[in-house]
Parts: C-alpha cells; structure tokens; sequence
C-alpha cells in the first residue's frame, strides 16, 4: 500500500505550482474505501494565501464527498533527498479534525525511506470540535 502512495505522490509532484519557493511539495490520502486523492501545494504572489500539499488533498476529497473519518493514512512528499517534508502546524490541525489523533502520517522524499507518526504523536495538544 505504501509503495502505491509513494508512486501517485512521485507522479502528481510535478503538478505542484511553486514558483516561489521552488519546493514540490505532494501528497496523497489513501481512504478507507481504498480510494485514493491526491494534492499538491498551490502557491501565488500574495504569498500567504499559498496553499500546503496535504490540505489541497484533504479539501479535495470533502469536496469530493468524503467525509471526516473516511481517511486511513495520507503520505508527504518532496522530490528532493535533502529534506523532509512534515506538516506544517495548520496541515496537522486539519489533518486532526478531518483524519482523526490515531491516524499515520507518512513523510518520505526522493530517498524513499518512510517515516511513520501518529497525528497524536505530531499534535499532542490539538484543538478539537469538543474544544467549543
Ligand atoms: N508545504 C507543503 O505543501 N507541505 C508541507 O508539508 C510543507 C510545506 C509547502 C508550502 C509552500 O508552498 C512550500 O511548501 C514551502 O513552504
């Protein structure tokens, strides 16, 4: 299963729009239905309304029709061997509420090593639904 994820995020990678920082950035949900979606960061040039890989991904597929709890793991990638990608801390807060605390989060580049966390174990104190 994982080496299918790090195929599509290898394929869809030279999507990612990022004239900017010129760092690709892909990844790819794998659903519980054994659907997978994929997204790639979106930049622009008013800089902060850029958009992360992950949340591309995850938007897609609520739009989609998915809904939160239909996610099993989602994968991180960069085409590069000198970096990893982890989530940014606002990926994490929606990969939370939408993936759920007990989820993995793959990270690999061009290396092709997978490191595996839980989203509990990257986002210990998230913000929760429970919270309001
Ligand atoms: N980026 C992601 O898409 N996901 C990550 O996990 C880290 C950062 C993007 C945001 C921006 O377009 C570029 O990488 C540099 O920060």
């Amino acid at each position: 299963m994982l080496e299918k994820m790090y195929q599509i995020v290898k394929d869809v990678n030279k999507n990612s729009y990022s004239p900017y920082s010129n760092y690709k950035v892909s990844a790819c949900i794998l659903c519980k239905d054994g659907t997978f979606i994929s997204g790639v960061n979106v930049e622009n040039a008013s800089y902060g309304l850029s958009m992360c890989a992950e949340r591309t991904a995850l938007f897609k597929a609520i739009s989609m029709g998915y809904k939160p709890g239909d996610f099993d793991k989602i994968m991180i990638y960069t085409n590069r061997n000198d970096s990893i990608p982890y989530p940014c801390g606002a990926c994490l807060q929606v990969i939370s509420e939408l993936m759920g605390l007990d989820k993995e989060v793959i990270v690999t580049n061009d290396n092709h090593e997978f490191i595996i966390n839980k989203v509990s174990d990257m986002l210990p104190f998230a913000f929760k639904k429970e919270n309001l």
